[in-house]
């Protein structure tokens, strides 16, 4: 693993504290980005999904880099996620074991599951009967089988997190939820503390790329109007008084 801070996981895992997002890049933008961020920049963690659509050109750059000799696998930390229609417990196991034999991967670093909600096959209905410790279960399941140095979930509540905590095998590793200056999240960064688990902040520019956000099959979706953080008057202060970018500050 590079130079770059890391935070230990409960489980002894270390995690570097910064990493490149890829979601909504195209297949070229990402594909660049990637290997620029990790050959030339040595950005040490990659956070990917199934949802994103992009892991295959993502790990085929991986591959690539390791056999030209200018990375080692264990040089780079990879998240990824499962999407919902993997997260009846009855198919996540297999789900996972599938997603790592089509990207030439034995395990990835850290696995997340997406969203609270599990998904019949197609991802179009909600399985109602599977609540999130069964979701959970199926996480542990994955652990156990060594397919993910650690696990976690992503856009879960902290009541979520506090039932999943009463019946846990293996803890929640670590918590992947929208934070930024106008969602700082005191209530989750409370109950994660009290149970040892980290936490990934996405969207933590205020996520301005999202309202021009396509869905892979052409649909467009209708997001809030929300404030800009990277515009707000007191960042832009703290910026020109520390002779940092606004989003230096915001990170
Ligand atoms: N778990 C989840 O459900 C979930 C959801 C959303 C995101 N994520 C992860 O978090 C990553 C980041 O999320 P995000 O893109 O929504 O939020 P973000 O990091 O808040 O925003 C990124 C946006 O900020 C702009 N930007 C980047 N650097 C900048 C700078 N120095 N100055 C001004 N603007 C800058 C980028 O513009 P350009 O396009 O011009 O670079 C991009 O549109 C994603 O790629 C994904 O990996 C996870």
């Amino acid at each position: 693993m590079s130079a770059f801070p890391t935070i230990k996981f409960q489980n002894g895992v270390k995690m570097p504290i910064i990493g490149l997002g890829t979601w909504q890049s195209t297949d070229d933008d990402v594909r660049r980005a990637v290997e620029v961020a990790i050959a030339e920049a040595h950005y040490p963690l990659i956070d990917t999904a199934e949802g994103y659509q992009n892991e295959e050109i993502i790990y085929n750059v991986l591959h690539k880099l390791i056999e030209e000799g200018k990375i080692k696998r264990d040089g780079i930390f990879i998240t990824t996620k499962l999407w919902t229609n993997n997260l009846n417990p009855d198919r996540s196991l297999c789900a996972a074991r599938e997603c790592l034999r089509k990207l030439k991967l034995e395990k990835v670093d850290l696995l997340l599951c997406h969203m609270p909600a599990a998904y019949d096959v197609t991802g179009t209905e909600p399985e109602r009967g599977v609540t999130v410790e069964d979701v959970w279960r199926g996480m542990e399941a994955i652990y156990e089988a060594g397919l993910a140095r650690a696990i976690g979930v992503s856009n879960w509540s902290v009541e979520q997190i506090e039932r999943v905590m009463k019946t846990a095998k293996v803890p929640i590793h670590n918590v992947q939820n929208e934070l930024h200056l106008h969602w700082p999240q005191h209530e989750l960064a409370e109950a994660c503390k009290k149970h040892g688990i980290s936490i990934t902040s996405y969207g933590s520019l205020g996520s301005p790329g999202r309202v021009d956000f396509t869905l892979p099959n052409g649909q467009k979706l209708d997001w809030a109007e929300a404030p800009c953080a990277l515009n707000e008057p007191k960042v832009k202060e703290l910026a020109e008084k520390y002779k940092k970018s606004p989003a230096q500050v915001l990170l």
